[in-house]
């Protein structure tokens, strides 16, 4: 068994997730120690599962900061490390073509948010931050003070669908009208973009006729409540290297893609 990893997590709503990981944590099948639970929604159930297992809690109440900025009487005050250009230039929810100022905004707020988020963070020593049903994107401002060491990536996140089919924030339901016949949940680190970044493990399941979007999303979370876990410890056991390679296409150009690697155990 590794040593024990200090994770963090990120929340915004039930939490069954985050259960899933503390029951992992407290079994001893996961060789970890949750060491905080933050999240954007001062409701979150999430929040009450991780005061039952002790587990220091904090918000950061999005919601209201964004509502405070949009009122045009009150000025955007960025957190003062944060480059606006900069967050423009790497971000990749927007193309562009997008409006601009929609993205200034978008960007800025989640940075005034972000830089909160950082500041709770700082009272606890974490190896790993794990987002687990956290319904924000994170922009570049934030995953680079995180992401200190920029080849190894170290917030995760959990998704519901087979991506790259159905980013975003219903993945279950968009599968379920798809009429997809497989449905699954991936677990990835996290990027600039929009659920894009790269994949550590999938699973999937069979969708029938009689299917409806709830029997699905219970099927999917069973499969999730595994998933996590296991890629967790497998960054526990340092097994997981993020990778770029290069492949050749038809015509003869060299592309790049990153994969992550998982290393055989070590012993
Ligand atoms: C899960 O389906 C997860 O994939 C998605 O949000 C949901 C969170 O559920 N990101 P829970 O809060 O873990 O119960």
């Amino acid at each position: 068994m590794s040593t024990k990893i200090r994770i963090g997590a990120l929340i915004s709503g039930s939490g069954t997730n985050l259960q899933a990981i503390i029951n992992g944590c407290e079994r001893g099948t996961l060789s970890g120690q949750m060491v905080f639970v933050g999240s954007d929604n001062p409701d979150a159930a999430g929040l009450e599962r991780a005061k039952r297992s002790g587990i220091p809690t904090f918000v950061v109440d999005y919601a209201s900061i964004i509502q405070k900025c949009s009122k045009s009487s009150q000025k955007l005050s960025a957190p003062p490390d944060f480059n606006l250009d900069e967050a423009i230039s790497k971000q990749d929810f927007f193309g562009s073509k997008a409006d601009a100022e929609k993205t200034k905004f978008f960007l800025t707020t989640r940075a005034i948010a972000e830089a909160q988020l950082l500041s709770r963070m700082k009272a606890f020593a974490y190896d790993l931050l794990v987002l687990a049903g956290f319904m924000r994107n994170l922009t570049p401002y934030f995953i680079d003070r995180v992401n200190t060491k920029r080849s190894e990536p170290r917030i995760m996140n959990i998704h519901p669908s087979l991506l790259p089919a159905f980013p975003g924030i219903d993945g279950y339901g968009e599968t379920f009208r798809y009429g997809c016949k497989v449905g699954g949940c991936t677990v990835h680190f996290i990027d600039y973009g929009e659920d894009t970044g790269p994949i550590i493990g999938q699973r999937a399941f069979q969708i029938s006729d009689t299917d409806t979007v709830d029997s699905i999303r219970e099927k999917g979370l069973k499969l999730e409540w595994q998933l996590y876990p296991e890629c967790i410890q497998l960054y526990a056991e340092g097994r997981l290297k993020t990778k770029k390679m290069t492949y050749t296409s038809g015509g003869g150009q060299k592309n790049e893609r990153t994969i992550v690697r998982i290393e055989p155990p070590t012993s």
